[in-house]
Order: C-alpha cells, then structure tokens, then sequence
C-alpha cells in the first residue's frame, strides 16, 4: 500500500491512518475489505490490556505478513481506578495523546498504519479517541465491521427486534437505577461490558422484568464462545467480552 498524497497538515507523502473493523470474533466475519487492507499492511497497530494480547490482535492472527512491524498500544489503566476519577481521566487522555502523537510522527514520513480494531470501530471502540485527535491533520480512513453484538444475536438464534421493536444498547456500566429505568423503556435490549458488573445487571433485569427473556453471551462467535440462557448462569462472573441480549416479542406474521 503506497501513502496517499498530502495529508491535511500540508506535509508532503504523508501516509494514511487506516481503522480496520475487524468483526466479533470469527475471521471469517471480517470484511472483504478489512481482509485486503491486512493483507499489504506494512505496520499494524492495537490496543490490549497489560499481559494480554488483545481480542483484535487474536482475531487478526494470519491476516498481514510475518515481516509487518507490530505497534501494540498498551493500556495504561484499566480497572484500577473507577472511569469517572480524575486518576482514570488524566492517564487515558494522556495515553490517547501520546499515542496519537507516535502514530502522526510515522505518518509524516509517509508511512501507512492499520490500527485493529474488534467489531466496528465506531461503536464503544477505543480508536475513536485516536481518531478525534487526528482526522483534521492526517489522512485517516475507517473501515466498519460487524459488530460483537451482531454476531452475538445471530449465533444465539434469536432475531434481536421484531416489527416496531425498539432496542436499547445499555453499558453494564451504567448505574442501577438507570439500568433500570432503560431496560423499562425498551423492547429489545443489549447489555455490554458486563465484566464485574454481572451481579447489579442481572438484578437490574430482574426488577425490569425481563430476566426470563435474557440471554448471556461470552466471547460471542470465538472459539470459546458460550451462549445460555442468563437463568442458566449460576454465577455472576463473567469476563469483559460479555454482553446479555433480550430478544424483542414484537410482531411476528
Ligand atoms: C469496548 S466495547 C467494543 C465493541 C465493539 N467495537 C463492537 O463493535 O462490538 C467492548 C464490549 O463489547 C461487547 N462485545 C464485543 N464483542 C463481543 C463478543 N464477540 N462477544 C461478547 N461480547 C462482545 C462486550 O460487552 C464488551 O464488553
């Protein structure tokens, strides 16, 4: 892949910064398109928690040459402290900026980078931070890609929304109460980043009265993928790559 000309901050042959949506977790759900742009990769970038691959890094494995330059992106906090503290705030934001700064240096010497990113990038992912610090300078191109609740619904086989079914996407992050609230406006539903937060969702659903419809999903499409109903789940540990559907009752013809 050859750089794409003059990137926005003037310099000349400055490389693009491409997103690439990489699917929920089956290769074979990646776009065509995603899968051509790994293919001539010269560097591929991702982000990861310490210790940890990283879900996008796993499901890119095979996809670009062996002599492509690796930039993992580790992140420096993650459930350390809680998302709203000023300590959480200030490292991501300086993360976000110092990586930002690393990927945009390469850039201007015209190199062309793929970050990874798991389902689609525009959706709860991560490069989107990367990408409002750099798409009025550079040249940064996004691909979509089926997204982890897409593939979660489908390999659960039950359709999401039915006739006039409205869907809400809840964070398990959300607070009770507001869990509550939604789940109450809602016809179908999708609880993600469920984690450590199983416990208060799953009372949440409870006290909306939607448990018995509820379906959890871990590591949806993966290898290891596990889909049960949520009442058939005797515990409440569950792991980040999580999310918990309750399928619409609209109208069915
Ligand atoms: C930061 S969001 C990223 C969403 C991603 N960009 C997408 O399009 O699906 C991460 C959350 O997505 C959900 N998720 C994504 N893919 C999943 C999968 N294959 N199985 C289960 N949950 C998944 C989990 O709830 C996880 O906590």
């Amino acid at each position: 892949m050859t750089g794409a000309g003059h990137s926005r901050n003037g310099s000349a042959q400055s490389g693009t910064l491409y997103c690439v949506g990489l699917g929920p977790g089956d290769p074979e759900l990646m776009t065509v398109k995603s899968a051509r742009i790994l293919s001539s990769a010269k560097i591929v970038a991702y982000f990861h928690k310490r210790g940890k691959r990283g879900n996008a890094r796993t499901i890119a494995d095979g996809m670009f040459k062996s002599d492509t330059l690796e930039l993992p992106m580790e992140y420096p906090i993650t459930t350390e402290a809680p998302v709203e503290s000023a300590k959480y705030q200030n490292a991501l934001t300086a993360f976000y900026d110092d990586k930002a700064l690393d990927l945009a240096n390469r850039l201007d010497k015209g190199h062309d980078i793929i970050v990874l990113c798991e389902g689609d990038p525009f959706f709860y992912g991560s490069f989107m931070h990367l990408y409002l610090r750099l798409r009025t300078t550079h040249n940064v191109k996004v691909v979509p890609g089926v997204t982890g609740m897409s593939g979660s619904w489908t390999n659960s086989g039950h359709p999401i929304t039915y006739g006039d079914d409205v869907m809400s996407v809840l964070p398990g992050t959300l607070p009770e109460d507001l869990l509550v609230q939604r789940m109450g406006q809602c016809d179908a539903a999708v609880i993600m980043k469920i984690g450590r937060h199983m416990a208060k969702v799953r009372r949440a659903l409870t006290t909306a009265g939607l448990v018995d419809r509820a379906i959890y999903v871990e590591r949806g499409t993966m290898v290891d993928e596990i889909i049960m109903p949520l009442a058939d789940k005797e515990t409440d540990k569950a792991p980040y790559f999580s999310m918990i559907l309750v399928p619409g009752q609209g109208r069915r013809l």
